[in-house]
């Protein structure tokens, strides 16, 4: 295939180009340290649909920067408009790539928060640069675990690591998350995106019914709790949002200060 770009322009916030049957997504928002907001989540799952659509596109790939790969959802976006239902941008964002067919390879680099590390779960292959720092600080922000992390990461880490990570919030580096079986391989950060997409490619050069197929049976199993799990997390984090844990967190950080969570 031509180096098709189905992308808007480079400085499109996600730009999304497709390559030798690999459809690349690039987390582009730096000066946020690529945090992702309604918008750019919209433009995710479009992009999921559109490649699960295409026969042409037979393996995604998602990458951010070699410095970050994503300080998690915009906080701003959370004070200012909240997802209020199950079909705001982020919620779709995380039923397309938890349900998508075709395989997904991730790279990461640097910090990987909140939903830049939750989705992750739900990727097939996972390389990270030695920089990579993964957090699911979702306590820390008044709030509860998303993309179904209340359920992959008990299962995959054990509940004694889990509780670390999604109730004290703690980051964990690459070498723990390679331990944990989150990510594949760890290489230099300048090698990250370029071993993503070899993945990606030697992926789509092999038979997509196969691929296909076998992706489906490995995750039948977990397949219709996931989802459930995803709306019933879906529903507290809405809710939860709007309440004052939640609104004092977000103010703090856009004020620059710790929150005070004594009166909540
Ligand atoms: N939402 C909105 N803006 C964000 C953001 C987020 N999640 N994360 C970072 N930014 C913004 C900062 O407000 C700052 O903007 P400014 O230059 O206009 O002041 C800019 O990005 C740089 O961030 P800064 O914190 O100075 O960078 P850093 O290198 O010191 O730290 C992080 C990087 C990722 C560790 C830190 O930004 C962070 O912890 N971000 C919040 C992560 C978070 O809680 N995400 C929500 C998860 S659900």
């Amino acid at each position: 295939m031509s180096n098709t770009s189905i992308a808007s322009g480079q400085d499109a916030e996600i730009l999304t180009h497709v390559d030798a049957g690999v459809m690349t997504l690039t987390i582009n928002r730096l000066d946020k340290k690529n945090s992702i907001t309604a918008a750019m989540y919209a433009a995710m799952a479009d992009a999921l649909e559109s490649a699960h659509h295409d026969a042409a596109v037979r393996a995604v790939v998602i990458q951010g920067h070699e410095t970050i790969f994503s300080a998690g959802n915009d906080i701003g976006d959370f004070l200012n408009k909240p997802p209020s239902t199950p079909d705001s941008p982020v919620f779709r964002f995380l039923r397309g790539i938890s349900s998508f067919t075709k395989p997904v390879v991730a790279a990461v680099c640097g910090p990987a928060v909140g939903i830049g590390t939750t989705m992750l779960l739900h990727c097939d292959l996972v390389y990270a640069g030695d920089n990579a720092a993964f957090s699911m600080p979702f306590v820390n922000l008044g709030l509860c675990p998303e993309a179904a992390s209340s359920l992959l990461v008990p299962q995959l880490m054990g509940y004694a690591r889990a509780a670390e990570a999604l109730l004290l919030g703690e980051p964990f580096t690459a070498e723990t998350a390679l331990e944990m079986g989150l990510i594949n391989r760890i290489v230099p950060p300048a090698e990250v995106n370029a071993l993503a997409q070899q993945q990606a490619r030697k992926l789509a050069a092999k038979p997509m019914s196969s691929l296909i197929e076998t992706k489906r049976l490995m995750k039948k199993g977990n397949a219709s709790v996931v989802a459930e799990r995803m709306a019933e997390e879906g529903a507290s984090f809405g809710r939860m949002l709007a309440e004052p844990a939640a609104r004092e967190a977000f103010t703090a950080f856009m004020e620059k200060r710790k929150p005070d969570f004594s009166a909540v």
